[in-house]
């Protein structure tokens, strides 16, 4: 069969990655997907579910090592990128910053690079609203033109793997679009994430550990409302922009364990104060409304309804 687009789909046994494709292979028949991952921790092949489908294929491939990296240019007539793959855990981060600009800046550079050579369409970087930095409780979230000011070294690769993304479309012309998203949540994030973690002590009947006095702030966005956004900037988006996608969700980690203690019949006397994070971001909060102005796209997951459906499969 000939395909409209053969799409590379970078990280797509991770968390998002993995809901983006057993969501749009089913959608798009017409597109093949090819889904690249050197599968490190967290990652997992049973995440996904269209394995079978005919217009799906995998291939372990680390996207640090450019020339193995460019044996699937060859072989696959890729024409779009889209580059999920990334060291993504803040904690690690800290423990061994060198991997990340290994990964998320070189690694995004040598896909930069043969996205140019290969002439392909579309290159779309998703990126992290943790590029912003922190906020305070009072300040205005963040819009697009806000500074970038990463406070720890997964924010710091982050910001500059899009900023090279930025930089080609800038001086070769490539066709990019990025996107920064807030915290996502839902099924097949990895355990150690805060919400999974939350949710498999309390089933299991151990304390949950909070950082610092719980009241950091998140913006939550339930998984598939990322999904659907970043489907949306692939077809409609600017090339050169970049767009912030949230849900307009601020919740503290106070107030999640609430939740969370309602839903498992669980008391306070679940939680346990852990010593605070190293460089911890108070808030994090963006602006979305952009993205509602020029394609009257919103989320349409509330935060309550996501986390049960997210506890029911962590039950699972
Ligand atoms: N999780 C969030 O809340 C969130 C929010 C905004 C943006 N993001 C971004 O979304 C993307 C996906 O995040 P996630 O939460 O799914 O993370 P994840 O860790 O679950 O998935 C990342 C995937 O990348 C793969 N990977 C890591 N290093 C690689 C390498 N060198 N070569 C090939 N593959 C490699 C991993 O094996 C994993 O499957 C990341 O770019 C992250 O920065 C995440």
């Amino acid at each position: 069969m000939k395909y409209d687009k053969t799409i590379l789909v970078t990280g797509g046994m991770g968390f998002i990655g993995s809901n983006f494709l057993n969501t749009y292979v089913l959608k798009y028949k017409n597109y093949f997907f090819i889904n690249i991952d050197s599968l490190v921790e967290g990652s997992n092949v049973e995440n996904i579910l269209v394995n079978k489908a005919s217009n799906y294929h995998f291939e372990k491939i680390d996207i640090r090592n450019k020339e193995i990296l460019e044996k699937v240019f060859i072989e696959f007539n890729i024409t779009d990128i889209i580059h999920f793959a990334a060291q993504s855990n803040v904690d690690d981060s800290i423990k061994n910053p060198t991997l990340f600009i290994e990964t998320n800046i070189n690694g995004t550079n040598n896909l930069l690079e043969l996205a140019l050579k290969y002439k392909i369409n579309r290159f779309y970087q998703i990126s992290t609203d943790e590029v912003f930095g922190s906020l305070e409780k009072n300040e205005k979230p963040f819009t697009t033109n806000s500074n970038l000011s990463p406070n720890n070294p997964y924010s710091a690769s982050k910001a500059g793997a899009e900023l090279l993304a930025r930089s080609y479309n800038k001086t070769f012309g490539l066709n990019t679009i990025i996107s920064r998203c807030s915290n996502n949540f839902g099924p097949n994030q990895r355990l150690q994430s805060l919400i999974p973690k939350f949710i498999t002590y309390l089933i299991e009947g151990k304390k949950i550990p909070v950082y610092g006095n719980g009241e950091n702030i998140r913006d939550w966005i339930y998984v598939f409302d990322h999904i659907e956004a970043v489907d949306l900037l692939f077809h409609k988006g600017i090339s050169g922009s970049v767009y912030n996608i949230g849900a307009n969700n601020e919740i503290s980690n106070k107030d999640i364990v609430k939740i969370l203690l309602k839903i498992t019949n669980r008391d306070e006397s679940y939680i346990e104060n852990a010593p605070d994070r190293l460089g911890h971001d108070f808030r994090y909060a963006i602006d979305t409304s952009e993205l509602f102005k020029d394609f009257g796209w919103k989320a349409k997951t509330n935060f309550e309804d996501g986390i049960k459906k997210t506890f029911e499969f962590y039950k699972k």
